[in-house]
């Protein structure tokens, strides 16, 4: 109930309208050093330094990020609100991305859950454990849409789609915002690094930026997210931390964004080595004038900018603005008020239960077919039996750290329960259950195999747990082969031979290439990194306590060579056409990917029939609502996530072949039928037109309603003018 009541408290103070004229008063009292100083943010090693503190004493300081522990942020604090002259309180910010030290399913795996309130559950949650350690300001959610899984940081995202990127972003703003500030980033374009390559330049025009990667920023911000990061990347030459047109005529002036902007670690400096600054004090003007309101990191603004301001070479207006724009987020978070944010933390059980549950809904299956002859041959190989011996293999399978994924913040390898330990727990007493870790995660040797191939000849089926390092994946981890590492292949090949059936279970932050699993296991398990309940959750699904619900919120290419690959391209004057050589396709390799956008199997079967959209005609501003019949046509209680994709079938400008517009998760008992509405605003049928304007063009739409990117079932409407 206390929880409940700081939460809902906080939820006030957010609304409580802001005191304008005592920030104005304060702001006309301040010194241009200590504006500078509101406008620079340093990262702590766990505590903040004797010169940190100096500078929070000093007014050089308007906040600190990772200072950990509310018993290292209060007394830094209690400086910042006693001893410097103004008595500004300080935010303490934290990469607090998929939990604090209750880690939950990365954002990636999360979006696979196609379940929005999922997010705002773990993102609520990871905000009032963070609140209760001293932090008020996470660098979540990260919304950037990314197409190429070579990039190490498609992990934090929710994947190649605006649609589901947009419904998440908002989700975790407002899970996030009910016990602390959330920053919606990398803004913008970062997801698309040239070859996946971490830190690299971007090409995009204005219709793909403002299609595709800035939606789940405008959600964010129309969610009420306090700030926002500005990337590392360049647009087509102008680097998004020097980029007026994002961070001020986009972000404030068409989006009316009334929070702040913070720069990501030195990219204020680094605008030096893009190129278009000559000087540290040149890339902090470009910056700052930019919209660029907080320097994280580069100490440009704080040592270099003063000179600037006083020769009237960045107007001090533009010093006013940004200052004023960090202290209303400081009172918005009641900091004024209550500097030190004394918080209970949530019951360590509750965040359990949370990752546990969010963490099933996370795992997509990806392949379960029978095994054996006879009378075997027709029972899929999952769910498990609870009483038949098990051999657990894999370097994953009795492995602890490497769940919690990449950016676990506070997370402990000791709190992990691994897939051995979550299968131990799960089988019946006597049970045999036979673990080998056949090789470790980038071996070279094979020679755990043999005891790898003991284990799964003496077992009725064997669980091989493969993939990825956590930190494989995040910043800094791009990869430019896709496939399990080391000799994680050559071992579920080993396995696979001696005729036991096998289930594959992978863990990774990225789209793997599967070409020989998904030709030869019967089996597989995506479960990505679900965090602390990883081995319960997977075993949860594994012996079908629950029926698994993900769908791939990313496309599975079948090789690199395909990269990237998305299901929401456009159609080319050639489509690719087996019988036409000269058609947009390769000549070695399937156009289609291994799994598409919105994949994933159940442990039941759906139907989909019947259909029908509320009208045939609909102007702009109406809404056609989609219904469609979904039968559960299988033996077991299940959830499908009903997808309804568009496609503007003649435009202006060549259109998508498919765009997700609607999704709706539905529980079914066997045999059971619902009809599903799903509806369109024909409003968000909008696109970038010749003029740079968005449109909705009178003509033909065509809408699919089935289980993923790849199928469904077509209707089409008119849009009349
Ligand atoms: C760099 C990363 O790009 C960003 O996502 C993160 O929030 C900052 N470092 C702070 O740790």
């Amino acid at each position: 109930m206390l929880r409940m009541c700081n939460s809902l408290l906080f939820a006030v103070l957010l609304a409580t309208p802001m005191a304008a004229q005592s920030l104005d008063s304060l702001l006309a009292r301040m010194t241009l050093e200590e504006k500078l100083g509101q406008l620079n943010l340093l990262s702590a090693n766990g505590r903040a330094s004797p010169q940190q503190i100096q500078l929070v004493r000093d007014g050089k300081l308007g906040g600190l990020f990772n200072v950990i522990g509310a018993e290292n942020t209060t007394p830094v604090q209690r400086v910042a609100v006693t001893e410097s002259r103004l008595k500004i309180p300080l935010l303490f910010g934290l990469d607090v991305i998929h939990g604090y030290r209750a880690i939950f399913p990365i954002p990636l795996g999360e979006a696979s859950s196609f379940d929005p309130d999922a997010a705002e559950a773990t993102a609520r949650a990871a905000g009032q454990e963070a609140a209760a350690f001293g932090i008020n300001w996470t660098y979540a959610p990260m919304v950037d849409i990314a197409r190429d899984p070579r990039w190490g940081r498609i992990a934090e995202g929710s994947g190649e789609d605006p649609y589901l990127g947009s419904l998440m972003a908002a989700a975790r703003v407002r899970g996030f915002q009910q016990n602390i500030f959330a920053t919606a980033k990398h803004f913008a374009g970062y997801g698309a690094s040239e070859a996946g390559r971490e830190y690299a330049e971007t090409e995009i025009s204005e219709r793909t930026m403002r299609e595709l990667y800035l939606p789940p920023f405008k959600a964010a911000v129309d969610a009420g997210v306090a700030s926002l990061m500005s990337a590392f990347n360049d647009i087509s030459g102008v680097p998004a931390s020097g980029n007026a047109w994002l961070t001020d005529t986009v972000l404030r002036r068409e989006w009316g964004f009334s929070g702040f902007v913070v720069s990501d670690w030195t990219s204020v400096q680094e605008l030096v080595n893009h190129g278009i600054a000559g000087s540290q004090a040149e890339a902090g003007r470009r910056a700052l004038t930019a919209g660029v309101d907080m320097d994280m990191q580069s100490s440009i603004y704080v040592d270099s900018l003063a000179a600037l301001v006083r020769s009237n070479r960045i107007p001090m207006a533009v010093v006013d603005s940004a200052v004023m724009r960090i202290l209303r987020a400081k009172q918005r978070l009641g900091l004024f008020r209550d500097p030190y944010r004394a918080r209970a933390a949530p019951a360590n059980a509750e965040l359990r239960a949370i990752a546990r549950r969010v963490g099933a809904e996370s795992i997509v299956l990806l392949k379960n077919e029978p095994v054996g002859r006879g009378a075997a041959c027709c029972a899929p190989t999952l769910p498990l039996s609870k009483s038949g011996a098990v051999a657990v293999i894999g370097p994953l399978a009795d492995n602890k750290e490497e769940p919690l994924g990449p950016w676990h913040t506070q997370g402990r390898a000791e709190d992990v329960v691994s897939v051995l330990q979550g299968i131990k727990a799960k089988v019946t007493a006597g049970t045999q259950v036979l673990y080998a870790q056949g090789a470790a995660i980038e071996d070279t040797s094979t020679a755990g195999f043999a005891a790898a191939v003991a284990a799964a000849k003496q077992a009725k089926v064997a669980v091989l747990v493969l993939g990825e390092r956590g930190d494989m994946s995040g910043e800094a981890a791009s990869r430019s082969s896709l496939g399990l590492p080391g000799v994680q292949e050559q071992l579920l090949e080993a396995v696979v031979a001696t005729g036991t059936p096998v289930v594959l279970v992978l863990m990774n932050g990225r789209p793997l290439i599967l070409e020989w699993a998904s030709d030869h296991v019967p089996a597989i398990v995506e479960t990505w990194f679900l965090g602390v309940e990883a081995g319960n959750a997977t075993a949860d699904v594994l012996f079908g306590d629950l029926n698994p619900s993900g769908r791939l919120p990313i496309t599975f290419p079948r090789v690199l060579g395909q990269v990237p690959i998305y299901y929401n391209r456009r159609n080319t004057g050639r489509p690719a056409d087996v019988n036409n050589k000269y058609s947009s396709k390769y000549i070695d390799v399937p156009v289609t990917p291994r799994y598409p956008f919105g994949f994933g199997l159940s442990y039941t079967t759906f139907g989909y029939g019947n259909l029908k959209l509320s009208s045939a005609r609909a102007r702009v501003s109406d809404t056609v609502t989609a219904t469609v019949t979904v039968t559960n046509t299988g033996s077991r209680e299940g959830t499908e996530v009903v997808q309804l994709y568009v496609r503007d079938m003649v435009a202006s400008v060549s259109r998508p072949l498919r765009e997700l517009k609607a999704f709706r998760r539905v529980t079914l008992k066997p045999g059971e039928s619902r009809a599903i509405d799903l509806p369109i605003a024909v409003k968000d049928l909008w696109f970038i037109g010749l003029d740079r304007k968005p449109v909705v063009e009178p003509g033909t739409f065509r809408v699919y309603v089935g289980p993923s990117s790849a199928e469904g079932q077509e209707a089409t409407f008119e849009c009349i003018p």
